[in-house]
């Protein structure tokens, strides 16, 4: 049984369900292409049945590494960019409370996961390097490529640091790499040095890549139970496969809303969460359907924000401002502590009409008000909710979340599965700095 469900009412001004309806045939089709791997990028569809394919070897092997990454390390760095970094983030960031109080006992504590590779910054990798020089550390370094920049150089001052610390032997059960099966630098380097290896499947494209070992070795080391991540996948992948009316179906349900409302020009979704762990899934989620879907001068452009907090950036234009934008907001049931608020005999803040309230009362009518506001002013919204955050609700939404963005994109008549936009940038910055071989976009040679 799934635990996610999404609310569409308050979308219904905008569009009606008989519209919607009209879509039934088309999203069939899809449907069909994405099992039967047939239509655009279906080289890319290994991840709609990664999580009916669980791999006990590979699980046992996953959980003996996390343990001895666990033990061995205060500090774990993940390095990788985009899809070989954001997913592990946003289900780390998700499970890890706000703060260091998680007290298990006389249990080691969970290291502090560091993330590398995602920029270029040289104070931040600087800072990281001294950082590390008092912390056991270890390191997965995550690319598919095993050739992309930001990581590369990343593991290359990173492997520096850990060999002058550890030398080379020491080093090599302190590395570890997920990679492509046979292609790409990293693979080369790590069957030289000795480093354990994790393939990605050739057919899982970086970002539909969380529920492989990209994702799973850094969830399962910062202590978070993989199997039940997986089987929050699993129970969505069967209630999706299993539901053909469209209007039982929320993926495909999400997929044709958004698509109607860009058709109406909302070609902004903001993706909105109420909680901050959801920073990271929302920024996973950009990427996800930011690289599937904008492309052949198509896609709506995804955009997120964390209310209340950007009520007070971000509120006054969408409640007052251009009219292209459409809401779709993670609305959680339970959080996993209770605070009440306090009575006050003075009353001073005015606030003992909200006393004997928990925190999570006001944030619900927050949310509430806010729903009621943006579709008075004008702006569609739309509700996913799950009862709580945990491995399997997270499991549930990343794959709602991989499934529609692979429906909305044949909707939209692109292919979700490629990213060549995002080479552009790379030619210039090659030629830039006098790569070998390579020119900029304007055929320059450097
Ligand atoms: O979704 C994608 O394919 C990309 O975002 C890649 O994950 C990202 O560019 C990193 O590539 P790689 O894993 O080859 O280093």
């Amino acid at each position: 049984m799934v635990e996610l469900s999404l609310k569409y009412q308050d979308i219904l001004p905008f569009v009606s369900e008989d519209e919607l309806n009209l879509f039934e045939r088309e999203v069939a089709l899809h449907r069909k292409n994405i099992y039967q791997r047939k239509g655009k990028g279906s080289e890319f569809l290994g991840w709609v049945t990664l999580p009916d394919e669980p791999n006990e070897s590979l699980f046992l092997r996953l959980e003996s590494d996390a343990q001895k990454i666990r033990e061995q390390s205060e500090v774990v760095v993940v390095a990788g960019i985009g899809g070989s970094y954001l997913g592990a983030r946003a289900v780390i960031e998700a499970l890890t409370g706000a703060f260091p109080l998680h007290d298990k006992g006389n249990e080691k504590p969970s290291p502090t996961i560091i993330y590398a590779g995602h920029h270029l910054d040289e104070d931040y990798h600087h800072d990281l390097l001294k950082f590390l020089d008092t912390k056991d550390y270890t390191v997965i370094v995550i690319s598919k490529s095993g050739t992309t920049t930001e990581p590369a150089v990343a593991f290359r001052l990173l492997r520096d640091h850990m060999e002058s610390k550890y030398g080379v032997d020491g080093s090599a059960g302190r590395i570890y790499a997920i990679t492509d099966a046979r292609r790409g630098a990293l693979k080369q380097l790590a069957g030289e040095r000795g480093y354990p290896v994790y393939e990605i499947p050739d057919d899982v494209g970086g970002r539909y890549s969380v529920l492989t070992p990209v994702g799973l070795l850094p969830i399962a080391v910062a202590g978070f139970n993989i199997r039940e991540l997986m089987a929050g996948a699993r129970a969505m992948a069967g209630h999706l496969k299993g539901e053909q009316p469209l209007l039982k179906n929320p993926a495909a349900c999400y997929a044709v809303l958004r698509n109607m409302l860009y058709n109406k020009g909302r070609t902004t979704e903001i993706l909105v969460g109420y909680n901050p762990c959801l920073y990271y899934l929302i920024e996973w989620w950009k990427q996800l359907f930011g690289e599937s879907e904008g492309k052949d001068g198509k896609g709506i452009f995804p955009a997120g924000a964390n209310f209340t907090t950007d009520l007070h950036s971000m509120g006054q234009y969408i409640q007052d401002g251009l009219k292209n934008i459409f809401e779709t907001v993670i609305l959680v049931g339970e959080p996993a502590n209770k605070l009440i608020i306090p009575e006050d005999s003075q009353n001073l803040d005015g606030l003992n009409y909200l006393a004997g309230k928990r925190l999570q009362d006001v944030n619900e009518m927050a949310a509430r008000g806010t729903v009621m506001a943006h579709v008075d002013g004008n702006v569609p919204n739309m509700q996913i909710h799950i009862p709580v955050i945990n491995e399997k609700t997270l499991g549930e939404l990343i794959y709602f979340f991989e499934m529609s963005c692979a429906v909305s994109g044949y909707i939209l008549g692109v292919n979700p599965f490629d990213q060549p936009g995002v080479e552009a940038y790379k030619r210039n910055m090659f030629a830039l700095l006098g790569k070998p071989g390579s020119s900029s976009s304007n055929g320059r040679k450097e």
